[in-house]
């Protein structure tokens, strides 16, 4: 063995030895989180490239999310990485505008492309391409980027290499009737494909660290199907019930030792037919999340409906209430339905403060948030009269059947006014609840 391959074998799980050796044009890698698809794509990637770059070939490698402003932190930042690991660094250039990380010799580029501008990807004149990689191929909105920017890249291959591979990397949605779950299904078919599974079981070299392996535990023990989905990466399907009721934990108090040190409150509004519904949410020194109090009205089947300012006045008291229960807690963030302009500027008329419109995605996406900070075991909602509603309304909530075995599933939009908030809620404030999906 020479000192590369030495080197090479305690980087890349030997789970990955088969996809790395394969003479295959087309790669699919899915799994769990946390299983090394990214990464040993990022080296292969790497090991390519230096191929042509010490024998002083210019080549160039493809790179693509579903979406621009994702590359930075992502793809761009794996690449570094994986330059790092094989000290390959100082070789490079890396550049923001554009992204792009080059070859200092040759002007080998990594290129970093967004395929909500596909423009640019049309555009795109690197020729000697000697590699394509679809980073999150399951946020794609479908197969077709794939079917359109495969033949220009291809088309553009390097006369020293035989092929140019695809690899496409994605953990599967939950959902089999998402296109990329039916898709896989007729890439297994093509003989030039390869199509891997992996999961965090797969770590034989022990990357994976004590504090990662603590939390996959906890979403195993809180919440099985979440697990099987999340880091077996398995196509579990919605159900028909959104949540598992056991998951929002009733309380009759708070625990002592883990005080409420902020506060959120979160409001989908009506007007019309539809109810506004506010909860105010504690958020522990643990991060764990209350749901201290609802407060609930619904126009419906009154005759005379309240105005917008007669709202904003009883929003403000509910607030002041619930500020006067937990006087140390400190307030992070009003949210608001992006939709109602009409309520945000009134408060704002009335109170001079600001709600932050939430910036809604599309609703299996949203979903995903409350259902991952239910399945790490941390919500609890406290045993008052205002949330009845809150519990009952997320009882309720349902996928619709008619549309469950789609690839856009939709819920019952009704009487779904608080749950429209709590998504409202994890959504905005993901980043503090370091909630990721
Ligand atoms: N060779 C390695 N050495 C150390 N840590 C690694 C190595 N390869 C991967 N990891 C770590 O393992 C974790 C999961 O890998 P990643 O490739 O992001 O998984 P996936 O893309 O399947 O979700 C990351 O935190 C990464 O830093
Ligand atoms: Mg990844």
């Amino acid at each position: 063995m020479t000192s590369n391959e030495i080197k090479l074998s305690s980087l890349v799980q030997p789970h990955f030895r088969r996809m790395w050796r394969s003479n295959a044009s087309y790669f699919v890698l899915n799994g769990g989180r946390g299983s090394f698809k990214s990464s040993t794509v990022s080296l292969k990637l790497c090991v390519m490239m230096k191929k042509q770059t010490q024998q002083g070939h210019k080549a160039n490698v493809i790179i693509i999310r579903e979406n621009a402003t994702n590359l930075r932190d992502s793809v761009y930042e794996q690449i570094i990485w994986a330059l790092g690991m094989l000290d390959m660094t100082d070789e490079f250039i890396c550049r923001t505008t554009p992204l792009r990380i080059f070859h200092r010799r040759t002007k080998s580029t990594f290129y970093f492309y967004g395929a909500d501008k596909p423009e640019r990807l049309k555009s795109n004149s690197a020729r000697d391409v000697i590699a394509i990689w679809y980073e999150e191929a399951a946020n794609f909105k479908g197969p077709e980027v794939f079917d359109q920017s495969n033949p220009t890249f291809i088309r553009q291959k390097s006369p020293y290499v035989d092929k140019v591979p695809v690899y496409y990397t994605y953990n599967p949605p939950k959902n089999p009737y998402d296109w990329i779950n039916r898709w896989v299904t007729q890439q297994e078919l093509n003989p030039d494909c390869l199509v891997d599974k992996s999961t965090y079981l797969d770590d034989e070299l022990g990357f994976t660290v004590d504090q990662q392996l603590a939390l996959i535990e906890q979403y195993k023990k809180n919440d099985p199907d979440y697990y099987r989905w999340l880091y077996l990466g398995e196509e579990i399907g919605l159900g028909t019930n959104i949540y598992n009721m056991d998951l929002f934990h009733v309380v009759n108090k708070l625990d002592s030792g883990d005080p409420i040190l902020y506060m959120a409150f979160s409001v989908d509004t009506g007007h019309a037919q539809s109810a506004t519904a506010l909860t105010a949410y504690g958020i522990t020194a643990k991060l764990k999340v209350y749901v201290l109090d609802t407060f609930y009205y619904s126009p419906a089947h009154q005759s005379v409906k309240k105005a917008p300012s007669q709202l904003t006045k009883e929003i403000h008291d509910f607030i002041a209430k619930t500020l006067k229960q937990y006087p140390n807690a400190q307030v992070i963030k009003r949210t608001i339905d992006s939709a109602d302009g009409a309520m945000r500027n009134q408060y704002y008329y009335d109170y001079r403060v600001r709600w932050s419109p939430v910036k809604k995605l599309e609703e299996k996406d949203m979903i995903d948030y409350p259902q991952s900070l239910l399945a790490q075991g941390r919500v609890f909602v406290l045993d008052v009269p205002g949330n009845k509603i809150f519990l009952e309304e997320h009882r309720k909530y349902q996928w619709d059947e008619k549309t469950v075995q789609s690839d856009k599933p939709r819920v019952i939009k009704e009487d779904d006014h608080t749950c429209d908030n709590f998504k409202y809620f994890c959504l905005s404030n993901a980043k503090f609840l370091n909630l990721k999906v």
